[in-house]
């Protein structure tokens, strides 16, 4: 294996993104169908989902879509045994689906923000990033290893965010917590798993222009914030993550798994 064609096959792979009909997780998907994967979305949005999979079949892709709530724990079972019925087997699995947790305590002109302050959180919110960010990831590690290990091994790949590394103040705290554990499940999972042919990596992206928190980083001042942490001055675009999504699903990374990759334009090294 040394071309640059066999490094990087990923031709006929079933794939499953997870929250893929929207930013990072949209660039998954386009990435893995460029190259011949096949691809099954998930997402909670059912207009996004429809929308995104028209115009990713119009340009000849074999991708299709589930409306799935990640957080609902029977439907993901379901879900992932019709992408095995469907495509005959599991062999990559992008672990994506997140939300933001709203205004951190501190604003991005460095103010207090008594919005984010931990005696006004409010619990339910609490809850939810909790169940979405972290516990649905391990619902779907759950079952992509139920299948993979049925065909000898597959590729595990799980947002995580550097705010597993580092504490922002302007970022809602529960989101803290919820990307720490990922990163450290993902860990724990490529230990159990590596015998069975399952590597198990995070991507930690730094800010990526994308639609979570409604958008927020298209706001001036939160855009400064974030494109002034970053070595390069801009915020990253879901285009960027595409070499390290195919090269965490393709032959060329068969010897990494337990990894937490960062994708930020330098801003953790501006930050610690
Ligand atoms: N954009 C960033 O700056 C950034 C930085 C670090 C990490 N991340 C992580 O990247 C991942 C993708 O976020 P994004 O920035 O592309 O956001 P996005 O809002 O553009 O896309 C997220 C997608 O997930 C879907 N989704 C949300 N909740 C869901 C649920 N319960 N079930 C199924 N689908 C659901 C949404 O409908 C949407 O299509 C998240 O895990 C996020 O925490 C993003």
């Amino acid at each position: 294996m040394a071309t640059l064609d066999q490094m990087f096959d990923v031709r006929g792979k079933s794939v499953i993104v997870t929250g893929g009909a929207s930013g990072i997780g949209r660039a998954y998907a386009e990435v893995m169908a460029d190259n011949g994967a096949r691809v099954c979305i998930f997402d909670i949005d059912a207009g996004s989902l429809d929308q995104v999979v028209a115009e990713m079949t119009a340009g000849n892709r074999d991708v299709w879509g589930q409306v799935v709530n990640v957080a609902d724990r029977p439907r993901m079972a379901e879900a992932f045994d019709a992408v095995a019925e469907k495509h005959g087997r599991i062999d990559v699995v992008f672990a994506n689906a997140g939300i933001d947790a709203g205004p951190g305590f501190m604003t991005p002109e460095g103010e207090r923000n008594p919005e984010g302050a931990i005696e006004n959180l409010d619990d339910d919110h609490w809850d939810k990033v909790i169940t979405v960010n972290l516990s649905s990831v391990y619902t779907t590690i759950k079952h992509a290893a139920r299948h993979m290990k049925q065909t000898g091994g597959g590729r595990i790949i799980v947002t995580s965010s550097i705010a597993a590394r580092i504490n922002e103040s302007i970022v809602g705290t529960p989101y803290m917590p919820a990307k720490a554990g990922v990163d450290h499940l993902v860990r724990h999972m490529a230990m159990e798993l590596g015998a069975f042919g399952i590597l198990v990596n995070a991507i930690c992206p730094g800010p990526f222009m994308t639609n979570i928190a409604g958008g927020r980083l298209k706001n001036p001042a939160d855009r400064k914030a974030f494109e002034s942490q970053s070595l390069i001055g801009r915020i990253g675009d879901p285009e960027d993550i595409k070499g390290l999504a195919l090269y965490l699903a393709a032959p060329a990374s068969s010897y990494v798994t337990g990894s937490q990759i960062v994708i930020d334009g330098g801003s953790l090294l501006r930050m610690t």
